[in-house]
């Protein structure tokens, strides 16, 4: 795992823009694997601003992302779909036609997520997978359990990933209790892995997936096994890691 220490949540975003448009450059026809949340908006306005600059184009590019709620329209703009359309999509020149999402109406779970596997099977699997990581070391919406989930699969959320939602719902009932979500072996499938980490309460989360053991009752702990990881982290969110085991931070760039 290659653990790059960065100052602030800019500093995050700048440099993992970066990483993704090399992606892009070198590889025109890439699929990406995309995230939500609030860490990955500041990197898709790196993006959008390349874009603009005309260094890169997503116009062959095509996404697979990772989760979406369950029971909920992509017009409601507290989807996942709304996010991507509204934080990437609409302002880059990638084809709608090129972008995947779970379908959070598809009320039949199995069928749904057999259809998503053989969307991310057919586009050859994904080239590079962005992620957060939630305050509990889910990925995706992969939460702590008794095992590691495989393939994409429907989720209960876990009450910590309700209460940190509710921030964006106008009360914590309106939060859906279900999501689907690609699992941990399908993320593991991915070339690459980018996860990114901004502020003090990722801090434990960052020192256990790093430091500690590979378990399931720390999701991102999992990515110690992939060949090509690498974590950006500002900070505050590498607080714990530094402190306790800075022989694992790799680069610093702070
Ligand atoms: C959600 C998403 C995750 C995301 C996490 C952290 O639960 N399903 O993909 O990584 O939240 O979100 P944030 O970046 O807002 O801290």
């Amino acid at each position: 795992m290659r653990v790059i220490s960065v100052k602030d949540y800019d500093e995050m975003s700048e440099v993992a823009g970066k990483i993704i448009a090399a992606q892009v450059t070198v590889k025109p026809d890439c699929v990406l694997g995309l995230a939500t949340g609030s860490t990955p908006i500041g990197t898709y306005k790196e993006l959008i601003k390349k874009y603009k600059k005309g260094e890169i184009s997503f116009a062959e590019c095509k996404t697979a992302n990772l989760d979406e709620y369950f029971g909920i329209s992509p017009e409601n703009d507290q989807s996942y779909a709304y996010f991507m359309k509204d934080n990437l999509f609409s302002h880059v020149d990638i084809k709608p036609e090129s972008t995947n999402i779970p379908n959070g109406q598809n009320p039949d779970a199995e069928e749904e997520c057999n259809r998503y596997e053989e969307v991310i099977k057919k586009l050859g699997g994904v080239d590079l997978q962005l992620l957060g990581i939630g305050n509990n070391g889910h990925i995706g919406f992969n939460e702590p359990a008794e095992g590691f989930s495989c393939t994409t699969h429907k989720v209960a959320l876990t009450e910590s990933t309700i209460d940190a939602n509710t921030r964006f719902f106008a009360s914590k009932d309106l939060v859906p209790k279900y999501a689907y979500t690609m699992g941990t072996k399908t993320i593991l499938g991915a070339g690459k892995i980018l996860l990114l980490a901004s502020g003090e309460n990722k801090a434990d989360a960052i020192y256990r997936m790093v430091a500690g053991p590979i378990e399931p009752g720390m999701p991102a702990s999992i990515l110690q096994l992939h060949k090509d990881a690498i974590v950006i982290a500002d900070k505050k969110a590498i607080r714990l890691l530094e402190e306790k085991a800075p022989e694992l931070i790799t680069t610093k760039m702070n």
